[in-house]
């Protein structure tokens, strides 16, 4: 046995599978990411959740290769990604990248080819080859060839391609983009079958849901820096909030609604079409009776309400750049 497990001091480094320390990349004046650092393990689903530039494409194509890194360094199952790239592109799959789809040969054919690629025996390749098309539901197109697919199809193709090698570690950017809402949960239940056989899987995400459902940890990033990391249930108690919802019973009143709820709270919300209130309270259930009471007072009618925990949509809002703007 090699002594990976105490090299560099790391305990534990022969089930990490991905360790990025101190990453750093700038295009021009633009910084996209600052000074992130992140493990995931073998058998984890790790999430980088953050609205649109926050820095997670960047990140991944440092992570694959794809883009030289600037400053600080990563390791793929403890192979060093800018010393060995071509060692780490044989232990990783990337959605839609490396997985180049070949737009004269079908569904069918294109994943036939992956396996082969990848080594696959036949036997196996052909069972999991049919397991993909027959899970992502791409049977009445899978004898087509390629380029007369419609975008969510090809989409489709592109992200179960990248499933096929089941490869150590699998990188997902943003892989539900574009998918039906089936596909979706299919390839929500596909990642977290690949991570139970042990696959490292690193996904990014817009989709405060996704990342809830699958992730077995999160790093929320903003601005290329990391705001807050965790498991799901540990970045929801961290905000140390609950929200009270309340409907009012007429749209007309919602505004009034508003600058009277914020009498008593900061950060709150409304949507018209739900004549609903969110209201952030730090202390729940005396600011609670104070919104309710404040309501009563400006005749302010309402139908129900209730005080709830925080959801990762909250935290999200309230650690990114932009909050409830978004
Ligand atoms: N090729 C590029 N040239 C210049 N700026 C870029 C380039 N790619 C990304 N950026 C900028 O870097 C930041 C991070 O982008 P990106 O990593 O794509 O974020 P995300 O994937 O989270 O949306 C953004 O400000 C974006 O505009
Ligand atoms: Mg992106």
């Amino acid at each position: 046995m090699t002594d990976r497990s105490s090299r560099d001091g790391v305990v534990g480094s022969a089930s990490v599978a991905v360790s990025a320390r101190n990453l750093g990349k700038s295009y021009g004046d633009t910084v996209a990411v600052r000074d992130l650092s992140f493990d995931a393990r073998a058998g984890e689903v790790m999430g980088l959740l953050g609205p649109n530039g926050a820095g997670k494409t960047t990140t991944i194509k440092m992570l694959t290769t794809l883009l030289p890194i600037d400053s600080g360094s990563a390791t793929i199952v403890g192979i060093d990604v800018a010393a060995q790239p071509d060692a780490v592109r044989r232990v990783i799959g990337l959605a839609g990248q490396f997985a180049a789809v070949d737009e004269k040969l079908t569904a069918q054919e294109n994943l036939e080819m992956f396996g082969r690629l990848y080594k696959i025996p036949k036997t196996e390749r052909t069972q999991r080859v049919d397991h993909l098309i027959d899970r992502f539901d791409m049977g009445e197109f899978a004898d087509r060839i390629a380029e007369t697919y419609s975008g969510g199809q090809r989409r489709r193709l592109d992200v179960v391609a990248s499933l096929i090698a089941s490869p150590p570690v699998l990188f997902l950017d943003e892989p539900t983009t574009g998918l039906d809402p089936r596909s979706r949960t299919e390839l929500w239940d596909e990642i977290a079958d690949l991570a139970t056989q042990g696959t490292a899987v690193v996904l990014t995400t817009q989709y405060l849901d996704e990342a809830d459902r699958l992730s077995d940890r999160i790093i929320i990033i903003d601005e290329g820096v990391v705001k807050a990391s965790g498991t799901s249930a540990e970045l929801k108690t961290s905000l140390e909030r609950d929200v009270l919802e309340v409907h009012v019973v007429s749209a007309e009143d919602l505004d009034r609604a508003v600058e009277v709820a914020e009498q008593v709270a900061s950060g709150v919300s409304s949507d018209s079409e739900d004549r609903l209130l969110q209201i952030p309270l730090t202390d729940g259930s005396s600011q609670s009776l104070a919104v309710l009471r404040q309501f009563d007072a400006s005749d302010i009618p309402i139908d129900d309400f209730q005080l709830r925990r925080p959801t990762l949509d909250d935290v999200f809002l309230t650690l990114t750049a932009t909050g409830g703007n978004r």
